[in-house]
């Protein structure tokens, strides 16, 4: 059996891949080994049958791996998986963090969507293989038949992004945001007579007032309240005024996808805004698509739904759209809904859709534990 080191397999992305390896019996396929940065000789999880934790820095360990699968994020990668390869090790290292995912020797993983990408990449002798940025990967899920047809012309995405992306401390921050602004008005609330002006206005005072500590994670509230940029600019990289969220939609959507200058043909342009919102863990995304062609709805349609098991459309009626197409909805579930599907104003190669992803699923864990089962098919 493969040996597979487990890093970074407490935090929160680590942990629903734990869930998520548990409910499909992986761990009845490997020989997992679990690592630490913090708790070294601590105990493990039932998988390791009583081994204690082991230094996730220590290089001669993780030389004896055949695969590492690490979600301990980028300082880590940073820190050790150059000297790693440097000792000799030649083994397979799947990551979720960004650090080298748009390195030329990794491929960016998300099987539904480009396993040719993968099997060819795995024949060439690729060790790398990355997990994409969430909102690309969730809305890859959703729209790939589209892509797959070679329809889409131009994209853009208006991203509705939740606090988890930020990670654990940021979805704490966006609650305790929202319990200090319902204390501030819960008197007023309680009293049905109260005015709603007086009641918006306290509100506002209260997220004026926010201390440095209730807001150390968004730096300006969220709660009751939305950010129109996420992470940071890429003037260094010659794109002043666009987030580094914003580039990874059209370098991640076309690395991913398998086109580009990398591949010999054209990038597909896919530009964004992204905004972080009050939801806890699920991105959403407005999306209008410039077609090749003017397609008919019902085969726009079938192209979504049939892609892949997760894709689901959903009707553009409004009963539909409000109770299956939202974060809450969708949190927990493995399902890529996609609705709003209609032709625009603008004519008819012109489509709008709404898409929602579990960041921490689709857009975090899944591909990852996917990947293994590749290479342990292999
Ligand atoms: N960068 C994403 C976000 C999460 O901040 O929502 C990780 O892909």
């Amino acid at each position: 059996m493969l040996k597979v080191a487990l890093i970074g397999w407490r935090g929160m992305v680590g942990s629903v891949l734990m869930d998520r390896m548990r409910a499909e019996n992986d761990f009845a396929l490997i020989e997992p080994v679990f690592f630490t940065t913090s708790n070294i000789g601590g105990a493990a999880p039932s998988e390791a049958q009583g081994a204690p934790l082991r230094d996730a820095k220590d290089l001669s360990a993780l030389k004896a791996m055949d695969v590492v699968l690490t979600c301990q994020g980028g300082d880590y990668t940073t820190e050790v998986y150059g000297a790693l390869r440097a000792s000799g090790w030649n083994g397979y290292w799947i990551d979720a963090a960004k650090t080298l995912r748009m390195k030329d020797d990794a491929v960016i993983i998300l099987d539904p969507v480009n396993r040719k990408v993968i099997d060819q990449a795995l024949v060439k002798g690729v060790r790398n293989y990355i997990g994409g940025n969430c909102t690309v990967s969730c809305m890859l899920m959703g729209l790939a038949g589209l892509f797959e047809a070679d329809l889409v012309e131009w994209m853009t995405c208006m991203t509705y992004q939740a606090a988890s992306g930020g990670g654990a401390q940021h979805m704490r921050e966006l609650l305790t945001q929202y319990g200090a602004l319902h204390a501030e008005v819960k008197a007023l609330l309680d009293d049905p007579h109260s005015a709603i002006l007086e009641i918006d206005r306290k509100i506002l005072a209260r997220q004026h007032a926010f201390t440095p500590e209730e807001t150390q994670n968004f730096v300006v509230p969220l709660g009751g309240n939305l950010i129109p940029w996420i992470d940071k600019d890429m003037a260094d990289m010659g794109n002043p005024g666009m987030s580094l969220e914003e580039w990874k939609g059209m370098a991640e959507t076309n690395k991913i996808l398998g086109r580009g200058p990398g591949f010999g043909t054209p990038a597909t342009p896919v530009d964004s805004l992204c905004i972080r919102v009050g939801a806890m863990r699920c991105h959403s995304q407005g999306l209008t698509i410039k077609l090749k062609k003017d397609v008919p709805l019902a085969d726009i349609e079938s192209l979504i739904g049939n892609h892949n098991p997760w894709a689901k459309v959903i009707p553009n009626e409004k009963e539909r759209t409000i109770r299956e197409l939202s974060p809450a909805a969708v949190t927990g579930t493995m399902n890529i809904p996609v609705g709003r599907l209609r032709k625009l104003a603008m004519g008819p190669e012109y489509l709008s859709a709404f898409t929602v992803g579990d960041q921490l699923l689709w857009g975090a864990a899944e591909p990852l534990r996917r990947m293994l089962r590749i290479v342990l098919e292999k």
